[in-house]
């Protein structure tokens, strides 16, 4: 067996199941990027304030170029006996350069770990940003196609009033714009340099904190260098991994809203919308099927997302400070939400532009006249009446239209004019459906400039 790097003082190596529950290699190898640029600036700041040669600075940073390479290209042998990214890429930098046993000088795993994770949180923040834009823009050009399309809006899944298919669109790029600034909020925060830190109790080498903070982009708006300021809270802080899986969780809750909302529609019973042919699926026995797999697949990963969410939260929650091993424990679900969100913000955002609006079917659905009831409410509150009073008088309208079984704006007029006086026969106007959304035109409502509006809002944006 190799002699750990912490061998020091062991007699035996550790037995076949500690490697086993020990190792980390398998899913942080993919932090090796940040690991390699993490560890060249640790060498440059070793270099500067003179504890390691010029010299030794170079050869360190070019045979870490060198590992990378190689982990880019697929050659790398990850070996689960030296436990997680840090120590494979450091073993392989030692049998090639000599000086590498110079560079964890001032550095533990503890604050190396806080640091590679915050700069893959800078990265990662920046890849789900740029899904979250993606979807947005699909859904504002779904938005500007369906802007005429009027269906149902729905409160407790019944027929509420008549709304665009684009308001309703829209109101779910308000979500994921929102979900971009949590998301910023992730990057913000993990935009602070925990080097320097130590194990715990920093250290009596005189380093550069500031000048490694720099090296690393750890810099605020004005370029001030950034750096954590408690060594125990900087490798026990877990706040990020937290933040941002609740980030996705908030993401996954939204697109799983948005999934149901597709499921439903494009089901025979609500038949508003066609999904494209690559977004769904055949069943291998019902020759006819045509599934809402991405949809559904949509809906069902979110639930992942609110697991690991409801992970982090439980490990961290009882542990004392400061660094202990449950927190290699944080990186699979941290890794998952990544992953998982951005695999499904980019099924959206490629589905949407095939999803075709059933101009006919949506007019049947929201051609029912007690959609515009409210209206008729509101018809007789503009004559005066108060509003409880006017609620009452068109409750009983459509009490006397499902008794007749007689649409609402098919009542015969002597009926309706005989249960409010305020109802004149202009009472029908109230029913047109072009009339009831024009009406709504102050900010935030369905009417068609509002709605105009809102889309052209987002495309500045
Ligand atoms: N792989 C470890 C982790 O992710 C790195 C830190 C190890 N620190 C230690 N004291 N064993 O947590």
């Amino acid at each position: 067996k190799k002699q750990a790097t912490w061998g020091g003082r062991f007699s035996e190596g550790p037995a076949e199941l500690m490697l086993r529950i020990g190792e980390s290699v398998s899913f942080d190898q993919r932090l090796a990027p940040f690991d390699v640029q993490g560890s060249k600036a640790q060498a440059a700041m070793l270099a500067h304030v003179g504890i390691i040669t010029d010299e030794e600075r170079d050869a360190i940073q070019a045979g870490l170029d060198a590992i990378l390479a190689k982990v880019e290209a697929g050659e790398f042998f990850w070996d689960p006996e030296l436990e997680d990214v840090h120590m494979n890429i450091e073993q392989a930098l030692t049998q090639e350069v000599p000086a590498a046993a110079k560079l964890h000088t001032a550095r533990s795993r503890n604050d190396q770990v806080a640091t590679d994770m915050r700069l893959w949180f800078k990265y990662a923040c920046d890849e789900v940003d740029a899904s979250l834009a993606a979807v947005i823009a699909s859904l504002v050009d779904l938005a500007e196609r369906t802007q005429t399309v009027i269906i149902p809006g729905y409160t407790h899944l019944q027929r509420a009033q008549p709304v665009s298919m684009a308001h309703h669109l829209l109101a779910y790029v308000e979500m994921f714009a929102r979900d971009r600034t949590r998301i910023a909020a992730v990057k913000e925060q993990a935009n602070v340099c925990p080097l320097g830190s130590g194990a715990i109790a920093g250290t009596t080498l005189p380093i550069d904190r500031e000048f490694v903070a720099n090296e690393l982009g750890f810099v605020d708006a004005q370029g001030r260098p950034q750096v954590t300021q408690n060594s125990m809270d900087a490798v026990s802080d877990r706040d990020s991994f937290i933040q941002f899986a609740s980030a996705c969780a908030s993401i996954g809750v939204h697109l799983s809203r948005l999934a149901e909302d597709f499921i439903l529609w494009s089901s025979a019973e609500f038949g508003f919308v066609k999904l494209p042919d690559a977004f769904t699926t055949g069943s291998s026995l019902m020759p006819q099927k045509k599934n809402p797999d991405a949809f559904e697949l949509i809906r069902g990963k979110s639930a992942r997302l609110t697991g690991n969410l409801q992970m982090l939260l439980t490990m961290v929650k009882g542990l004392p400070l400061t660094y202990n091993r449950d927190l290699q424990e944080d990186k699979p679900p941290v890794f998952d939400s990544f992953d998982q969100t951005v695999l499904i913000l980019d099924c959206v955002a490629a589905c949407l532009p095939g999803v075709q609006a059933d101009a006919k079917r949506c007019a049947a659905a929201v051609a029912d006249p007690a959609l515009l009831a409210t209206d008729v409410v509101d018809y007789l509150v503009k004559k005066a009446v108060p509003f409880r009073e006017a609620h009452h008088v068109v409750g009983a309208l459509v009490g006397l239209s499902e008794q007749l079984e007689t649409p609402l704006n098919e009542l015969p007029y002597e009926k309706v004019a005989k249960i409010h006086a305020a109802l004149g026969a202009d009472w029908i106007d109230a029913f047109d459906l072009g009339k009831a959304l024009a009406a709504r035109d102050k900010p935030g409502m369905p009417g068609p400039d509002q709605v105009a509006a809102r889309i052209e809002h987002w495309r500045q944006k």
